[in-house]
């Protein structure tokens, strides 16, 4: 079966979340199914410069009135469908927002032509290869189902998977004319989202089948608290609706092999983990006692909690507790964090911004990672925690819930406990995980037996994989 996958983000090319690992990793464990993935992303300055012997695949002379051409390279064996429109990703920031942090103002026209240039590759235009089934990933790519809807091409299926419903792409109706869609199509059962445009709503409405990251965000985007004003047409789909939880790429996650850390490691040579961390002590100037060091990876926003961290600091320090952080986001939150660390040298430390091999040393060398997000789609730093040995302590919430056993009574004393789990997501909820944590640490027997559980869980892509590539097939068969 032949898929086109169309996205914003792909690892390695260009990443700013989890989302570009989900992207990268799936057409690698799709492989050996029968599934043969290309996938489309923005020809952004930083994707244009690592790319390697493109071929031209397709030229666009308006392609929403810009030229554009899809550009073809192979990674590691995996094929990526480039979209070299300097009009549109030629810019000095990010993929989507500026040098100063603001979203870019045609941000609607920039994605909207990502999705086109999808929907045209569906339909056929592209010599020589046609794909069974598109897959979208989040509002930044929803946009293609809503072009296959409406333009009058060939009906081929899709699947729009949902990695965040926080970030939904609405925007004025103004730019409605300018998409190049049939005037049927602003309603409701098209774009139009409370007399705006929304894409992710468009997308939602028209994809044949949504997924989203893992089974508990599957039931609670259902409930206002979590859907966002989208759990109406979410609970309307319902049938349609499918959580496949994430897994991990296991040649970029794995300790034994991993280049980015100080020292090699895995469950039977556990003693070498202590290289990676004496390397986090001396990198952030840290006291070298035998207390647990806590971690830190995210994007610093409300999402993530990091407003709860910030200001139980104090305390997890006067527990004995040490704590690094790597992250970037927020300036408020950032400068919060900051200042904390500043406070307690020798006990917190703090890099901002970001840093993939950091990432990798902290998992390597740190004894837990913090994950206190008030939702969760699926997160993917507790899995490499498991994979490394960094016990996860997370909120019950999202994929949090659905990846780490909580270490309770009946866990523990059934030896499967692969983590800390706290349900009540505040600063008190977060510092008595924090605290539970701290007493399992000092059993040293139980951590070891922890971590060594954590690292044999099951953190690949396998099983989800082959319920993709079951649905995939389902709805090729279907015909729809
Ligand atoms: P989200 O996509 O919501 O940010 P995930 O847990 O799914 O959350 O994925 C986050 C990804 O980004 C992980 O691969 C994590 O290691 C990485 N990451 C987050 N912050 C940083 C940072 N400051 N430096 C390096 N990697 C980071
Ligand atoms: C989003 C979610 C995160 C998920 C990632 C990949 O960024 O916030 O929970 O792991 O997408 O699906």
């Amino acid at each position: 079966m032949k898929v086109l996958s169309v996205a914003s983000e792909i690892f390695p090319l260009i990443k700013t979340g989890g989302l570009a690992d989900v992207v990268g990793a799936l057409p690698v464990a799709l492989k050996p199914l029968g599934v043969d993935t290309k996938t489309l992303v923005p020809g952004y300055p930083i994707v244009m410069k690592a790319i390697r012997n493109p071929v031209v695949r397709l030229q666009f002379d308006d392609l929403l009135g810009e030229e554009a051409t899809i550009l073809e390279v192979d990674h590691d064996g995996v094929s990526i469908l480039v979209l070299d429109a300097p009009a549109f990703y030629n810019r000095k920031g990010g993929p989507y927002v500026d040098a100063a942090g603001k979203d870019y103002p045609d941000n609607w026209r920039r994605f909207a032509a990502l999705s086109l240039a999808g929907a045209e590759i569906a339909a056929g235009i592209m010599p020589g290869w046609r794909p069974d089934l598109v897959h979208a990933h989040d509002w930044q790519s929803a946009l293609v189902s809503v072009y296959m809807r409406y333009y009058p091409t060939p009906e081929l299926p899709s699947v729009l998977t949902i990695h965040n419903i926080a970030f939904q792409g609405q925007f004025g109706a103004d730019v409605f004319p300018l998409l190049r869609l049939p005037a049927h199509a602003f309603s409701i059962e098209g774009l139009e989202y409370y007399g705006d445009i929304g894409f992710l709503k468009g997308g939602l409405q028209t994809a044949h089948a949504i997924t989203t990251v893992s089974p508990s965000y599957a039931e609670e985007i259902l409930l206002p608290e979590f859907g966002m004003g989208l759990e109406g047409l979410i609970a309307s789909r319902i049938d349609s609706l499918h959580g496949i939880v994430n897994g991990i790429d296991p040649d970029v996650w794995n300790p034994e092999t991993d280049p980015m850390i100080a020292r090699n490691f895995g469950p039977n040579t556990m003693k070498n983990r202590i290289e990676n961390r004496k390397a986090i002590i001396e990198h952030f100037g840290l006291d070298d006692d035998n207390g647990p060091i806590f971690c830190v990876v995210s994007r610093l926003t409300w999402q993530k909690g990091m407003d709860l961290l910030a200001s139980t600091i104090e305390e997890i320090v006067a527990m004995g507790a040490k704590l690094v952080i790597l992250g970037a986001g927020d300036a408020a939150l950032e400068g919060a964090l900051l200042s904390a660390a500043a406070n307690n040298h020798g006990r917190v430390g703090m890099a901002v911004g970001y840093n993939e091999p950091m990432s990798h040393l902290m998992q390597a060398g740190c004894d837990a990672i913090i994950i206190p997000s008030r939702f969760e789609p699926c997160g993917l730093t507790q899995l490499y925690g498991l994979r490394y040995g960094c016990i996860p302590v997370v909120a019950r919430t999202g994929g949090l819930n659905d990846t780490i056993i909580d270490a309770n009574h009946a866990a523990v004393a059934a030896k499967v406990a692969t983590g800390v789990q706290f349900a009540h997501v505040t600063s008190e909820g977060l510092l008595h995980a924090i605290r539970h944590t701290m007493q399992l640490f000092r059993d040293r027997k139980l951590w070891t037996q922890m971590q060594k559980q954590g690292m044999k869980s099951d953190v690949s892509w396998g099983k989800s994989a082959e319920r993709y590539a079951a649905l995939y097939s389902s709805l090729v068969s279907k015909g729809m």
